[in-house]
């Protein structure tokens, strides 16, 4: 009963931000994203009944209780539809650093759905495994899928019709992604505080939730016609519409850094020169410029010249999450 399975990272286009569940983890706005190949997590668990509770291990050390209780959390989810009673050894690494504030969740509990699902034996449909995937964490149901993918609100109070989907394969379009790392420090209010926070206390809330319906029809079309003007403004207008709610929370959450800031204003004065190159920005102060391949080059020169910016990583789009080793 051992499995070990890899998932991309994943970077929204359409963001979400809120839920209407905060126990089943539900959505309250669907989301559009691409799946990342050059940012993943690996994954082995092992039910192997040689423990008296689960054991997590992340990039070689044991993680903390808060950690570990959470993953057990999810495990036990899988055991009790599985049936089988077995802890856990659960290995997981990143082949980006962690610490450098990159999501790491969706990769994370992408991987261990699939590791834990198959290891558990369980006769379960790509969107079954999204739902599962979507409990650990909501961007997780996207990583499993590659290319373009969207996550679909659901209306059901079970969550059963709030899962993932591929909308095109990674080479319907290559697009490039660049990660400009701009702080490596941990974030102090993780996303489902902040979007706890935004819907209690945000007047805008309720605006922000009515409006991504536009935001998603308007970037299904955008992705139909290969239209990548059209998809880069509806990244930046649905970036900052969530961090304009954010901002609007009380006590308002502001993810950025200086150096986030110049970047916005770096990639648009690229525009102006005729350089094709867009932002989005998660609940953090990473940004991430979107282009086409023959904008790359310059797209990096200018985010590598940003005071503060560390490094910069590039990335074209990835596949499904896959089984690496153990019974596929
Ligand atoms: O899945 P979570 O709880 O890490 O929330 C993801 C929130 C954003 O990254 C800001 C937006 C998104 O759609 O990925």
């Amino acid at each position: 009963m051992k499995i070990t399975a890899r998932a991309c990272s994943n970077i929204a286009l359409i963001k979400y931000w809120g839920k209407r569940d905060t126990h089943l983890n539900l959505p309250a706005v669907g989301s559009i994203s691409v799946t990342l190949n050059d940012l993943h997590t690996t994954t082995t668990v092992d039910f192997n009944g040689q423990y008296n509770n689960d054991q997590l291990f992340l990039n070689g050390r044991r993680s903390g209780p808060e950690e570990t209780t959470r993953v057990s959390a999810f495990l036990d989810r899988i055991r009790r539809r599985a049936g089988i009673k077995k802890y856990a050894l659960v290995e997981s690494e990143n082949n980006f650093p962690t610490a450098a504030g990159l999501a790491s969740s969706a990769s994370a509990f992408a991987a261990l759905s699939l590791a834990a699902a198959k290891a558990a034996r369980l006769e379960i449909s790509e969107s079954e495994l999204s739902v599962l995937a979507r409990l650990g964490s909501g961007s997780a149901a996207r990583s499993l899928f590659g290319g373009f993918v969207e996550m679909k609100q659901g209306e059901k109070d079970d969550g059963s019709d709030s899962f993932a989907f591929q909308l095109y394969p990674k080479d319907y379009w290559d697009l490039r992604l660049l990660i400009a790392v701009t702080s490596t420090d941990k974030k102090k209010i993780g996303s489902t505080d902040g979007m706890k926070l935004s819907k209690e206390t945000s007047p805008y809330y309720n605006q922000w939730v009515a409006s991504s319906h536009g935001d998603l029809t308007d970037m299904r079309d955008a992705l139909k016609s290969r239209d990548f003007q059209k998809l880069g403004e509806l990244s930046e207008l649905s970036c900052l519409k969530m961090h304009a709610l954010a901002l609007s929370a009380n006590p308002g959450l502001l993810y950025w850094n200086g150096a986030t800031v110049e970047g916005i204003h770096r990639i648009r004065a690229l525009r102006r020169q005729g350089i094709e190159v867009y932002f989005t920005i998660d609940a953090g102060p990473q940004l991430k410029a979107i282009c086409e391949p023959d904008s790359v080059a310059e797209a990096r020169a200018a985010l590598e010249q940003i005071p503060g910016v560390k490094n910069v990583i590039s990335t074209a789009l990835g596949d499904d999450a896959e089984i690496l080793e153990g019974n596929k």
